[in-house]
């Protein structure tokens, strides 16, 4: 009998990308389906998985876990979410209801403009409070590995205490994430009549800043019709790319921007929404490594046409799936009603989401060695959900059903964290 830390037994279902991420084509309908599964967990890390008799027979653990009535699957990973802010705006989605456009909104002021005045004017004990809210609720939700980005500071003041405090609020929890500067979110008011000005200081100034104090892994431009032009954006990437920092994108999301080709052109791990992609683009993606992040959650709330993802799984690329959590377009932190809308709206299989959201997301932050399915070696992050099959995830439209996370080996009751818990309104 071998000593581990912990055993998790008799769940119904243990459903796991069949391998490592990128998963391409058909790969990313193909699961390993475990019936009666257990996981071995050691050091943090999975030490082995399989069927329970086999589990019980070889290993012994002070802390066994029975999971029947549950299923299991890979914690969840989301590769793109916007966490730094203080406050919803859901007056803005109503008047979008009514019929205002999203760039109405902004060009009255609203939208981006009105979450960066909301965290300027916010102290530091704020916004790390709403931090701490956003990124508890994530690990509640399922997700353990998070890509969280920054964006509504838009000063190197503002910015820099974004991921300063998303780093000390990340460090306090098992949850691993990976931080990313968007100091290209929108073109701040102040440099309305000199753009060239805040593209100068992105490059010059706070990306080495950001480079030197270690506070981000990525760079990210939103890259669209009324932010970033194709210019302005491969000026800033450009200049991240020269510094080290791995390299996404923010395209296609509100009209055909070009974002993607420019993805394609500097090799950028990501680019995401997608929206208005063609399919020469998409080949052009593939042939560059560059992984389609989709954001359906962003798709339903702005009432968009969605980005085509089974053609882009047809021409071999391996789909991610992300939240984009956000207080304008997408408020979901929740990967559970992530796959039913990939279900539901990109009219993906089960398969192909929960690989979307797990092993494919993994990968697009280049993290398919550290976690992403459930196999040995990797990470011990995992998700106990009610039910006994795992065909229920987009099936069922609901964020409720969550009984364990296990978060880098640490099995932790959800209702210890409560979603969305610092965030104030309007
Ligand atoms: O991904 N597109 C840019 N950023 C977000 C929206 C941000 C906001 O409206 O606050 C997005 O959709
Ligand atoms: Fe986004």
């Amino acid at each position: 009998m071998t000593e581990v830390d912990l055993l998790i037994v008799h769940a119904e279902e243990i459903a796991t990308p069949a391998g490592r991420g990128p998963r391409r084509g058909p790969e990313q309908d193909e699961l390993l389906v475990v019936r009666d599964g257990a996981l071995a967990v050691r050091g943090g890390r999975i030490e082995a998985v399989g069927p329970t008799a086999e589990l019980a027979a070889r290993y012994r653990a002070p802390t066994v876990h029975d999971a029947r009535g549950c299923f299991l699957v890979p914690g969840f990973v989301d590769a793109h979410t916007h966490p730094a802010f203080v406050a919803t705006r859901e007056r803005e989605y109503d008047l979008r209801l009514r019929g205002v456009g999203y760039e109405e909104i902004t060009r009255r002021g609203g939208g981006i403009f009105r979450s960066v005045d909301d965290l300027r004017a916010a102290d530091d004990a704020t916004l790390a409070a709403c931090l701490r809210g956003h990124l508890r609720g994530f690990l509640a939700a399922g997700a353990t590995t998070v890509e969280c980005k920054s964006g509504y500071g838009l000063t190197w003041r503002d910015e820099r205490r974004s991921l300063e405090l998303l780093a000390r609020e990340a460090a306090a929890l098992p949850l691993r994430v990976v931080p990313t500067f968007l100091g290209a979110h929108q073109m701040p008011r102040e440099f309305k009549e000199r753009r060239a000005d805040y593209v100068r200081e992105l490059a010059t100034q706070m990306l080495p800043e950001v480079k030197r104090l270690g506070l981000a892994r990525y760079c990210d431009v939103f890259c669209d019709v009324g932010a970033f032009t194709v210019e302005e954006a491969r000026a800033v990437l450009a200049a991240a790319r020269d510094l080290g920092l791995g390299l996404r994108i923010h395209a296609e999301e509100l009209g055909p921007s070009g974002g993607a080709r420019l993805a394609a052109e500097l090799r950028a791990d990501s680019a995401d929404h997608l929206i208005h992609v063609d399919d020469a683009t998409i080949d052009a993606m593939g042939a560059a490594g560059v992984a389609p992040v989709l954001l359906p959650g962003t798709v339903f709330a702005l009432a968009k046409s969605p980005p085509p993802a089974r053609r882009m799984i047809e021409r071999g690329l391996p789909v991610a799936l992300a939240t984009d959590f956000n207080p304008g377009t997408s408020y979901l932190q929740s990967p559970l009603l992530l796959i039913a809308l990939a279900c539901g709206v990109l009219r993906l299989t089960v398969a192909q989401a929960l690989t979307g959201a797990t092993a494919n997301a993994a990968a697009s932050l280049r993290l398919q060695d550290e976690c992403g399915a459930l196999l040995p070696g990797l990470s011990a992050d995992a998700v106990l959900i009610r039910g006994s099959s795992h065909l229920l995830l987009g099936y069922r439209m609901s964020e409720g059903p969550i009984e364990r996370v296990l978060a880098r080996g640490q099995l932790l009751d959800p209702r210890d964290f409560s979603p969305f818990a610092s965030t104030k309104g309007p």
